[in-house]
């Protein structure tokens, strides 16, 4: 079994690699990755050189250099991470989201036409539904839910899953798609909300909770998420939906308490700033049928995973800090300055 991992250089991709390699150890393992400001090689350095795995630097959007790879690594399975992944960035620049998400996904999948596939998987997103009211508990997203996007983030992984069911449709594309609620863990970039809250705590500096820190997110430890879609790909009917859940609903403000307490740090860190354009309320994700087609639960409660997160950036510092201490800093100044 040979896999092409787009994007497993960011962090569900990097993960998802580590996952696999010690459950599946005589699958091949190719990653494809533009080493973007979000992708990291230093994560992927313990698997490099095992000769089950290797590393290619390349563009999912450009063609020649991914038909190339196809030619040369006949692939059974290909699992697409690659992908813009910040909502804050693509207000900022949508253009690169597009490119990305959608164009990206396009060559991928004319790969997988040309050259022969067992599977083609869309790692994408519960985003895609847009938000929930903060007053209706009751209310979850299923695969049902009509898709009505928020940001250009949103709209660009929205956009990508439709082009994934007309290839299915249309061309007979082998696919499937999984859409996953917020994940932490281990490597997760320090610009989205928790590992930016536990590297700013450590240094004592303020942290940034947008608008009133009611908005609400449903986590899911990593590790939990690439089990998940290790069942897609093994019993996932093609040409299905998949959300990825595990009822773990907390307000902003809860989580950066809990990581404050954790640290021993003071809530007085806390800063409001101004919300985020757009803002999307609540993410709620029904994992019914991941639960019940294929048997996946999670196993890892938020504390016990807020805990094993915390420690991992803990003794991970070189990690984090080379990447906070270069250009990462002036994206903070370019984000954070008006607010
Ligand atoms: P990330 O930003 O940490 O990693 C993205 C990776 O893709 C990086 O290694 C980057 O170098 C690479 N990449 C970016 N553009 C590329 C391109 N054009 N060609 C090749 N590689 C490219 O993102 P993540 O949080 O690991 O998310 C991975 C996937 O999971 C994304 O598709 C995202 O939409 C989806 N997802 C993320 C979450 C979450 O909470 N982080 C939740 C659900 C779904
Ligand atoms: P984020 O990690 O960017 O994930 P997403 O927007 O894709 O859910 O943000 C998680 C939540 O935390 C979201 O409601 C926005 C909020 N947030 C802050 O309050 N402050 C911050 O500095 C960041 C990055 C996010």
């Amino acid at each position: 079994m040979k896999i092409l991992v787009t994007g497993g250089a960011g962090f569900i991709g990097s993960n998802f690699v580590f996952y696999m390699m010690e459950k599946h150890p005589d699958y091949d393992i190719v990653v494809l990755d533009k080493l973007t400001y979000a992708g990291n090689l230093e994560t992927l350095e313990s698997v490099m050189k095992n000769p089950h795995f290797k590393f290619v630097k390349a563009d999912i959007a450009d063609r020649d250099a991914v038909f190339d790879l196809f030619e040369q690594e006949k692939f059974d399975v290909v699992v697409n991470f690659a992908a813009e992944s910040h909502v804050d960035r693509s207000i900022e620049d949508p253009g690169l989201f597009l490119t990305t998400n959608i164009l990206g996904t396009q060559v991928l999948m004319d790969a997988c036409r040309k050259y022969g596939i067992g599977r083609y998987h869309q790692v994408s997103t519960d985003e895609v539904y847009g938000d929930l009211p903060l007053d209706r508990t009751d209310l979850f997203f299923t695969e049902e839910t009509p898709i009505h996007t928020s940001s250009p983030y949103s709209a660009s992984k929205a956009s990508a899953d439709l082009l994934v069911q007309a290839y299915h449709r249309t061309f007979g594309l082998p696919v499937t798609i999984s859409r996953c609620s917020n994940n932490y863990g281990p490597y997760h970039f320090p610009e989205k909300l928790i590992p930016l809250i536990i590297s700013r705590a450590l240094a004592d500096e303020s942290l940034p909770v947008y608008g009133t820190g009611e908005n609400v997110r449903d986590w899911l430890y990593v590790e939990d998420h690439c089990a998940a879609i290790n069942r897609i790909l093994e019993d996932g009917r093609e040409g299905e939906v998949y959300n990825i859940g595990g009822h773990n609903e907390r307000t902003n403000l809860q989580v950066v308490k809990t990581i404050l307490k954790q640290l021993g740090k003071p809530e007085s860190l806390i800063t409001f700033v101004t919300d985020r354009a757009g803002h999307d309320l609540r993410y709620a994700i029904d994992p019914a049928k991941m639960m019940n087609e294929l048997g996946w639960q999670p196993t890892t409660t938020f504390d016990e995973g807020i805990r094993r997160t915390v420690e991992w950036y803990l003794d991970n510092e070189s990690w984090w800090k080379s990447i906070i201490s270069g250009d990462y800093q002036n994206y903070y100044e370019r984000m954070y300055a008006e607010r």
